[in-house]
């Protein structure tokens, strides 16, 4: 090992060698920007979401056998790939040789949409067909946890894997499918798949050379140095010479810990190959693992032994512990070692200290190994870095002896714990006394606790509910004084495990049959159901074609902003931004920066040439801070280095001086200060004092609903190229709005928007955080690129992009309602806050959305509401998807939830009594023609079998203590066509070359929601071509000037409008010629046409209607939208009272969706938007650390969309059966993409339904306000009962501060 050697791997089959290798590199550096390979995406950094996921091969010599695994590139260390063969989504299939059918089947089943996620989940699910050719249905939900997706809501994904099971009819797919459910793998899709010969064959030269993996190497560069030791001799020979280099094992710890700081030890020693550490072996007395034995492998042992230890439970205890820790991805390279050596905590530092484990420790130049027992005291930080942990011994359980081990998420699937609890009990035989005891808690301090006074109390008394009583006591008071944010909640779960344990302990020992432990076990299914016309089948509208773009997404070839190879001496781009919510600038100091390496220049505001401020309520934002800072994460400069490491590394160099100011962060403080904007809204109809007089019953309440984050799985990214004449520049972004971003740099360059070519070819994900968040990226980065004059690329790293970009507005609403005992309403007074943020932004207008979309359901004859924007020094609130709605939706909804209560009705009862007819006026002058509402609604009713479920949901709560169910419905009306006429107008480009293939642009942006597939059939359609005739390359400024923003779901009326306007004019100019020669192809007429010179390109323009709205000036009235769109759902959850944590049953959707332009790609975006909705209605919180001033999240790895595990596990969808009033000038469709996400309200309605139900339980009647989100620790707190009661006095560190 005294050499340097090559570092040696296959990608995809063909061998790399690294001469020096940089141990701190990654393998997603390495694939993305040394091997091009830029289909592993990377999306998060943080292991968290599972969009950077391929498989990983080696040859085991002592097995003889190819091992395979999943593993996060973005925390894979290059340097331990050593003798392994890699495989990335490029190597499974490519447009040019074939798909796999794991990526076939995802496009036929519609499983993407942006497709950012797309090749993660393909390497995982092809990944687990390479090591399980019989999986079960829990083994796809299982092999996908680690995958996020924010687009599709998963259904698609898991059925187009399922599809692709090699158990073929006997598949769990293959079962129990509804009749008369469409089945979208019918559909007529190209034959794309490859043959299995050209799967890429594990290299022959790794299986016979053993010496990759079983001799010892070092590796040296960039002044660090690597070892990889195979034997425990040699590792203690390489920590003789170099005392300091610190143990790698997986690395999942120390990359974002050490190497991602920084913070790099110049000597690394990698242990995964060291054999001694490798042991997995049992006795009757104990199991030892070795310290590099990953959790995989220990699962795979643990799995597989038949001797269990006497009370059966120690084995059972670690396969759960193990089983929840992080995904596979993460499982397959994290080793016990790593977890138990770094500081946690951890979940299996919990159930080591339960169970006594003893580990064994050595160092260089120690003859024999030390033992340490693992107590409460065990600090991984207090080991010599010489000292090496070996193994782990873990004593089996003796006869009547037990250890449960259990772990309460926030979300179930890929999260850490809030808390972890394990318990170690002895009976005595004959007396079921209590022998022994130890119960441990984790999580809420740093380190496990073991709760003495537990053990006190216990030992000596029977095992009797009584015990369990007094121990609960025990417990708050052990805990009570622990300084932990969610203390009560920790307290409350701490005791639920107890009790858990305990009555599983009741069970064991056939003193009771009760089972406390968990939620229903389900596993997810769903159906669509729509109608296809068949009677004219030259209209490819309305058929469900996959999205244009699959294949390429589906194999990694499709390009995303930071895809497009490095330009030669482009820079990277770093900001440099405010670590303060509100502070005055006194100096900001470059020099350090400037000296740091690959460091090129610096800009900050007095770079900016032209204007400085930006804003859509008008010029308030700076691009640059100069003197003030507002929020956290404001940009104050940017430092341009060769690399983005080296930019990023630089960035934290700048030394900015502060002087702090005071902060506003919530609706309340803002409303107590006065903190608002000038702008609100208000509207009065009939006499509202009146209104409440009149009625018989008045009531009064408030309601709270929080932000939310996109969380779009592509961040924030622009590519700035500086062209050599003329001041030109193209810019590549993932904007929503080209042309308003056009505009903008213009202004901060002084340059015309003519030589400013804003180029978007799609975008990974959205959902409105890409309209605005993206001027200052993309401002700054042209700044730089002008100033240095070259090409410049920024790409936000996640936590970056999550603390410093606006939100969805948290929203606060305080209302009086009045109403006669019979149900019908009579008066609503609203008064609304938005938490806007720091700058006003896009808030006006989404105030100016929730006004019609509160007043639009329930007919009230007296109603006053207004709307304020509160100023707070959070970043500024923006759109996101429903821009408003959601919001508005879930005041009134529950609204009518707190009346239905009050009144003892049935809240379905009380909505129908209520809800506008066919033909009425809504408060906004609007006439409710082809008012499909309550066709959905009864559809829905009808679908979910409403009546029926209520009464078994009632049924299950009278049957069932420790777990509810709540079921309800839920409404929506969405409207489409911006109010101001200003905005409803799009323009198109449609050119037909030589061959007769066509090229479509159009202004719209392509970000998941299959826009361009829409736009490429209704060309097709109008030229009457087969649609791969026709092509859609990217949105450009200079092929479509001013176009609109991508947003209000109205895109593809508005765009399509103007497509269809393009292809009509070639068609009419073609017309002539088509009367003279009726026979001839298309590819005929068009070269007849060229020959006849007839202009065979064409601009399309499209507007839609005459009269706009304007809020200020109500009283002239006008149309404040083209239509609406309607739909209905009705959720069946389920909530754990003693944890809060829930699941969704059941949900049946009803969507009207006009004549769908594709029902496949529309069905998409109702189950995406229903699941997102689903995240803000229960775990996604935004807070914020008043100190700290920021937002706590950072990014996927703590702020917690839905995963695979979070959706309905019966998700049934159909859209409205002829549907009238649809969008006639685009096909009769109607506009897709944000109502959907409405109807999670109903989620919510169902989980207050279900607390309700727990309350009554507890003794507590009557109507409970559950807030929004409705987290697990919300409701547990509100399902109440004795635990809770326990913890009433507890105090806690500091209150969860939600925006
Ligand atoms: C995305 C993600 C999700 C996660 N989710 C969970 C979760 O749900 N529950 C949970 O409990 N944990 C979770 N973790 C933490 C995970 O369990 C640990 O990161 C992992 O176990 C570390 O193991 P490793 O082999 O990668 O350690 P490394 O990162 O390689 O090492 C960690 C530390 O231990 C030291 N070390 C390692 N082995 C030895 C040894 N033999 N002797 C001396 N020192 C040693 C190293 O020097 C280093 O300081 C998650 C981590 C990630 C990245
Ligand atoms: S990018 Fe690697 S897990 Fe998210
Ligand atoms: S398709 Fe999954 S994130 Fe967009």
């Amino acid at each position: 090992m005294e050499e340097p050697s090559a570092l040696v791997f296959f990608v995809n089959g063909k061998k790399v060698s690294i001469d020096n290798p940089d141990p701190r590199i990654t393998l997603i550096q390495y694939l993305r920007r040394t091997l091009y390979l830029t289909g592993t995406k990377e999306a998060c950094s943080q292991g968290a979401c599972g969009a950077c996921t391929v498989m990983v091969s080696y040859y085991n010599h002592h097995q003889r056998k190819i091992v395979h695994y999943s593993c996060n590139a973005c925390l894979t260390l290059l340097c331990t790939l050593h003798g392994t063969a890699i495989t990335t989504v490029e190597g499974v299939g490519s447009t040019r040789n074939g798909l796999h059918t794991v990526q076939s089947n995802l496009l036929k089943y519609y499983g993407l949409q942006c497709g950012f996620c797309t090749p993660g989940m393909v390497m995982a699910m092809y990944t687990m067909f390479r090591n399980n050719t019989r999986p079960e249905a829990d083994d796809f939900e299982r092999a996908l946890e680690g995958n996020l997706c924010r687009c599709t809501g998963y259904r698609p994904i898991l059925e187009a894997f399922k599809s692709s099971c090699p158990k073929g009819k006997s598949c769990c797919m293959n079962m129990d499918n509804d009749e008369g459910e469409m089945n979208m793998a019918d559909q007529d899709v190209d034959n794309v798949n490859k043959h299995e010969s050209q799967e890429v064959i594990f290299p022959n030269e790794l299986q016979t050379n053993p010496s990759y993996r079983q001799t010892s190497v070092k590796f040296a560069g960039g002044g660090y140095t690597w070892y990889r030791p195979t034997s425990l001799s040699d590792l203690f020979r390489v920590k003789a010479n170099n005392p300091e280099a610190v143990v790698v094992m997986g690395a999942q710890s120390i990359l974002g810990s050490n190497i991602r700081n920084n913070k790099t030890p110049k000597d690394l020693v990698s242990c995964t190959g060291v054999l001694e550490l490798k042991v997995m072996k049992q006795d009757e007395n104990e199991i030892v693992f070795g310290s590099a034995v990953t959790f995989s492998e220990m699962e795979q042992f643990l799995s597989s032994l038949t001797l269990k230890d006497a009370g059966g439970t120690l084995v059972d205890a670690l396969l759960e512990g193990i089983r929840w820790i992080a995904a596979d991805q993460v499982r397959n390279v994290a080793t016990i070692g790593g977890h138990l050596m770094s500081t946690g905590p951890h979940d299996l530092q919990t159930l080591m200290m339960t169970c006594g484990a003893i580990l064994t420790f050595q160092s260089a130049g120690e003859k024999t190994p030390h033992t340490i027992k693992y107590s409460e005291g065990f600090d991984p930080n207090s080991f010599s870095p010489s000292s090496i942990l070996i193994s782990v011994r873990l004593p089996r359980n003796q006869k009547n002896e037990f250890i449960f081990f259990g772990k309460q998420p926030f979300r179930r699937g890929m999260d850490y714990a809030v808390v972890n609890a394990g318990l170690f009990i002895k009976i005595e035989e004959q007396s079921s006394g209590i022998k022994d005891m130890r119960f441990c808690v984790g999580n809420i301090e740093s380190k496990p606790r073991y709760l003495e006074n537990v053990t006190k109390k216990a030992i000596g008394s029977p095992c009797t509910e009584q015990l369990l009583e007094d121990i609960g006591d025990v417990i708050v008071q052990e805990l009570k004084n622990s300084r932990a944010k969610q203390l009560k909640y920790k307290i409350t779960l701490a005791c639920a495990f107890f009790f858990k344990f305990y009555k599983r302990l009741f069970k064991l020992l056939q003193l009771s049959e009760e089972d406390t432990f968990g939620l229903t076990p389900v596993h997810s299914s769903g159906a669509q159901f729509y109608d296809v016309p068949t009677d004219d089948n030259s209209h490819i509208v309305w058929q469900p074609v996959p999205h244009v773009s699959s294949k390429s997404i589906t194999t990694g070839e499709a390009v995303y902003v930071d895809d497009i190879p490095e330009y030669k001496k482009e820079l990277s781009l770093a900001l440099v931004s405010s670590s303060r919510a509100h502070a005055k600038i006194l100096s900001v100091d470059f020099s350090a920066a400037l000296e740091a390496p690959g460091v090129e220049d610096f800009v900050d505001y007095r770079d900016v040439p032209g204007e400085m401020l930006y804003g859509e309520s008008g010029p308030e934002t700076p691009l640059l801070a100069d003197n003030e800072v507002t929020h956290f994460g404001q940009p104050i400069a940017g430092i341009l280095a060769k690399t983005r490491e080296e930019a990023r590394a630089a960035a934290k160099l700048v030394k900015v001086e502060y002087e702090n100011l005071p902060a506003v962060f919530t609706i309340d403080d803002a409303i107590e200060k006065n903190s608002l904007f000038e702008f609100s809204n208000s509207t009065e109809q009939g006499n509202i004092e009146q209104g409440m007089t009149e009625s018989e019953v008045t009531l009064e309440g408030v309601i709270e609903t929080g932000a939310q984050e996109h969380l779009y799985m592509e961040p924030c990214s622009a590519l700035i190229c500086p062209k050599k004449e003329d001041k030109e520049m193209d810019i590549f972004v993932g904007s929503q709005d080209p042309s308003g971003l056009q505009k903008w740099i213009g202004q901060f360059l002084l340059i015309p928007c003519n030589r400013i070519n804003v180029k978007v070819k799609r975008i990974g994900g959205a959902f409105g955080g890409k309209a605005v968040d993206i001027i200052p990226l993309t401002g700054i980065a042209s700044v730089a690129a002008w100033k240095v004059n070259r090409p410049v690329r920024c790409v936000f790293q996640r936590d970056y992009d999550v603390r410093a970009t606006g939100k969805r507005h948290g929203t606060k609403a305080f209302y009086k309602v009045g109403f006669n005992k019979d149900g019908k309403l009579n008066a609503l007074s609203l008064q609304f806050y938005l938490n806007a943020g720091a700058f006003s932004g896009l808030s006006p207008l989404v105030l100016n959305q929730m006004m019609p979309g509160m007043a639009s359901i329930y007919k009230i004859p007296h109603y006053s509401s207004t709307g304020h924007l509160c100023k707070t020094n959070i970043p500024s609130s923006t759109a996101m998807r429903g821009f408003g709605m959601p919001q508005a939706h879930f005041i009134i909804q529950s609204i009518m939830f707190d009346v239905s209560k009050h009144l003892g009705m049935s809240l379905n009862r009380l909505r129908e009594m209520n809800t506008f007819r066919e033909g009425d006026t809504d408060m906004y002058g609007k006439v409710l023609s082809d008012f499909n509402l309550i066709r959905c609604w009864e559809d829905c009713k009808k679908q979910s079998n409403f009546n029926t479920v209520e009464k078994e949901v009632t049924d299950f709560n009278r049957d069932n203590k420790w777990r509810k169910r709540g079921v309800a419905m839920s409404p929506c009306i969405f409207f489409f066509g911006y109010p101001p006429l200003s905005a409803n107008y799009a323009g198109a480009l449609v050119n037909v070359y030589k061959d007769g293939s066509v090229l479509i642009s159009h202004g719209g942006i392509e970000m998941g929601q299959g826009l361009h597939t829409k736009m490429c059939q209704i060309a097709a359609t109008v030229l009457g071509i087969p649609l791969h005739q026709v092509h859609l390359c990217e949105t450009s400024t200079h092929s479509v000037p001013h176009s609109t923003e991508s947003g209000g779901s109205f895109v593809a009326d508005i765009n399509g409008g103007a497509v269809k306007n393009a292809c009509e004019v070639i068609k009419e100019r073609l017309s002539v010629l088509k009367e003279t020669m009726p026979n001839a192809s298309w590819t005929e007429l068009i070269n007849a046409a060229i020959f006849s010179r007839i202009n065979l390109s064409a601009t399309g323009f499209y507007k839609s209607r005459d009269k706009g709205y304007n809020f200020k000036k109500q009283e002239e009235g006008g149309d404040y939208c083209l239509y609406h769109g309607y739909g209905a759902a009705c959720t069946v959850t389920e909530i754990d009272v003693l944890t809060g944590e829930n699941q969704i049953l059941k949900t049946d959707i009803v969507f009207d969706v006009g004549k769908s332009l594709n029902p496949a790609i529309d069905v998409g975006q109702i189950e995406g938007g229903f699941v997102q909705g689903c995240g803000m209605m229960t775990s996604e919180q935004v807070t914020v650390n008043p100190e700290a001033g920021l937002i706590e999240a950072c990014g996927p790895i703590n702020y917690k969309i839905p995963g695979i595990r979070n959706i309905p596990k019966d998700f049934k969808v159909t859209l409205l059966k002829e549907a009238a009033g649809g969008h006639k000038e685009v096909y009769s469709s109607k506009g897709i993409g944000e109502p959907p996400l409405l109807l999670a309200v109903s989620l919510h309605l169902a989980l207050r339904e279900a607390v309700i139900a727990a309350r009554k339980a507890n003794g507590l009647s009557g109507n409970y306000r559950l807030e929004c989100p409705a987290t697990p620790e919300r409701i547990r707190m509100a399902c109440a009962g004795p635990i809770v009661e326990k913890c009433r006095d507890v105090k806690e560190e500091r209150k969860v501060i939600q925006v």
